[in-house]
């Protein structure tokens, strides 16, 4: 992809990872990801905003080239992790001249990660300020978008914020502006669920900090640009504190069919007593869709066999990653089957200590669920919509 303009002497310099199928070996891509920096150019100094994943540098040296660029002064580094800053020991050989600015806490883990040269670097306060002449960047720190390092940057003259990995999507797209709304709404959930949710508390504070600023435009780390930035500050407003949706949503595994059958019930008492359901069954579902579930379901009921004696394995995955992306589930609850004995209640339940939630009754069967063993579905699928109606949820 060539240099693209953002708007009057700012231009989108990245590259577009069309192929790119998993992130930190963990998130499924779906859609590709897209690794965004920015030239910004001021009537006495000229800046990047961040590189482009180190697999990208061979392209991006060719982009850069096009550009036929004299001079680059400074080098931002909004975050120390290598999809942004793998590409800055490269820039800054390429730019001898060029100072990298980035927050104190950056400093240390970029010279870690990187092994570059502290002689190099420029840190800046929250609230600092850089001229470049006629253009002026404003450095905001903003801890935790995604590591302890981020910092996001303001454009004044221009009003664009560049906020880093906040505001994020991970679409691989010919569109530098967000164009198609629906594609890009799924794409920033599920980008919010998996690598910002665990997060939410601090980007609240963010939030309420960026709605001191006049933006035109958002201009982030990954995925289109928004040139209407209320859309996207809006969803995140309803992401991280809005209502949570009359949902349960029902990781699960079955081995032989007991499970299964156990499943299928409480999908339809709960139907039946007006909760919308989410089954994610966990040997064929992408854990991206069951992250983007939890952003606004109020009840989880991991649904689980008996293996050597505990939760199957990949239901343990599950319990171990809504405790990490810490959803602001209200209840939860343990459904499965057993053979001979076992303990998967107690052990899932110690895997999810991050969860603050009521555990609503569990219920293990053992074998083949008779008809009489699954008015005990019927009755957590009672308990669960009355929670809530409680919770005023319906
Ligand atoms: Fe896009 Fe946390 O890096």
């Amino acid at each position: 992809m060539r240099a693209r303009k953002v708007t009057d002497r700012v231009m989108w310099v990245g590259s577009v990872d069309w192929d790119r199928q998993i992130f930190d070996e963990l998130i499924p891509l779906p859609d590709g990801t897209s690794y965004n920096a920015y030239l910004v150019t001021g009537s006495e100094k000229t800046v990047l905003i961040d590189t482009v994943d180190p697999t990208k540098t061979g392209e991006w040296c060719g982009l850069l080239d096009a550009l036929e660029l004299s001079r680059v002064d400074y080098i931002v580094a909004s975050h120390a992790e290598q999809d942004h800053s793998g590409s800055i020991p490269f820039a800054l050989e390429r730019f001898a001249d060029a100072k990298l600015v980035c927050t104190p806490k950056a400093r240390g883990m970029l010279v870690d990660l990187l092994q570059i040269d502290e002689g190099r670097i420029v840190t800046v306060t929250d609230g600092e300020t850089l001229s470049l002449g006629d253009l002026t960047l404003e450095f905001i720190h903003a801890p935790w978008v995604h590591w302890p390092e981020t910092m996001l940057t303001y454009l004044r003259e221009r009003k664009v914020l560049f906020p880093c990995d906040l505001f994020g999507s991970h679409l691989a797209t010919s569109e530098l502006f967000m164009s198609e709304p629906s594609r890009v709404y799924r794409a920033a959930k599920r980008y919010y669920a998996e690598i910002m949710m665990p997060f939410r508390t601090n980007i609240v504070k963010h939030l309420e900090r960026l709605g001191g600023y006049a933006i035109d435009i958002i201009a982030p780390s990954h995925g289109p640009l928004y040139d209407n930035p209320q859309f996207i500050m809006d969803v995140y407003r309803d992401w991280v504190s809005g209502p949570l949706a009359n949902k349960v949503v029902v990781p699960y595994v079955s081995m032989h069919g007991s499970t299964q059958v156990i499943v299928d019930r409480l999908i339809a008492s709960l139907a039946e007593q007006g909760v919308l359901v989410v089954p994610h069954k966990l040997t064929a579902g992408d854990t991206g869709r069951l992250a983007m579930e939890l952003v606004d379901a109020a009840t989880v009921v991991l649904g689980t066999p008996t293996v050597l004696a505990g939760a199957h394995p990949q239901v343990a995955y599950a319990a171990i990653l809504a405790n990490a992306l810490r959803p602001r589930v209200m209840y939860a609850s343990i459904v499965g089957s057993y053979g001979w004995g076992g303990k998967a209640v107690e052990q899932l339940l110690s895997l999810m200590p991050n969860l603050k939630v009521e555990v609503l009754d569990p219920v293990i069967l053992k074998g083949l669920p008779s008809e009489s063993d699954l008015g005990a579905i019927d009755r957590l699928g009672v308990q669960i919509a009355e929670k809530h109606r409680g919770a005023g949820l319906v």
